[in-house]
């Protein structure tokens, strides 16, 4: 899979992209992810990027023609399944979305900033606009790299058989139960007794179990609607 990240502050990406399992996923040829720097498309000697709103008002607003250039020249190399805008005024992203975007070959996530973007480049170009939730951010590169890390970890083979065994095929749309490890005892709290009692179907019931007594107290909205597909397990 590949993914192009347009964005005006491309350091803010660097260090998600660069540790762990991204870094090794690009490495391994599952992933190639290419920042750009959306300055490199400015032709003044300021190398603007943005301009007061049209009307008046508080804040900038990026402009139309770098971005235009920028998605346009990407778009000469190769076909692009999606063009993607972060901005608080998309769609609410889940689970669902990300194992949909998993299934691309090639997307293009433009970074918002500043109060925001041309609407011409929305109209033109944008395909889907997507948040990562109802609160504010100062700009779209960390809700790139959320959408990035979740949609690089479902590629296959990113992540080892184990743990995708364990998170696709048990219990859909709950939230995850606790997990211990050594050692069994410590400062008078102990490990509960099932799972340290080496009998696979009793670890087993025991985590369907917490699982279900979790989300019920948390996320009873989970259980409520199982048809939202979620594909796994949330991590609390
Ligand atoms: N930019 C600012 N806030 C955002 C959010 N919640 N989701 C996506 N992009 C954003």
């Amino acid at each position: 899979m590949r993914i192009d990240i347009i964005t005006a502050f491309p350091p803010l990406l660097h260090g998600p992209l660069s540790e762990s399992i991204l870094r090794r996923a690009q490495e391994a040829g599952h992933a190639e992810i290419v920042v750009h720097d959306l300055r490199d498309y400015t032709h003044d000697k300021h190398r603007t990027l943005d301009d007061t709103p049209y009307g008046g008002g508080a804040g900038m607003i990026l402009k139309a023609e770098p971005l235009f250039e920028c998605i346009e020249t990407l778009q000469a190399q190769r076909h692009y399944d999606q063009v993607i805008l972060t901005t608080p005024a998309g769609r609410v992203y889940d689970q669902s979305l990300c194992k949909q975007l998993s299934m691309e070959e090639a997307l293009i996530i433009i970074c918002g900033h500043y109060k925001g973007i041309d609407q011409r480049v929305i109209d033109a170009l944008v395909s889907m606009e997507i948040s990562i939730g109802d609160y504010v951010l100062t700009g779209g590169e960390l809700a790139a790299a959320v959408i990035v890390d979740s949609v690089i970890r479902l590629l296959p083979g990113v992540i080892g058989d184990g743990e995708s065994m364990l998170t696709d095929s048990f219990m859909e749309g709950e939230l995850d139960c606790p997990y211990y490890t050594r050692p069994p005892s410590f400062r008078g709290m102990n490990v509960p007794e099932d799972l340290l009692s080496g009998d696979h179907a009793r670890v087993r019931k025991w985590r369907e179990h917490a699982a279900r007594t979790l989300t019920r107290q948390r996320r009873p909205d989970l259980l409520e609607d199982s048809s939202r597909n979620a594909p796994e397990r949330k991590k609390k």
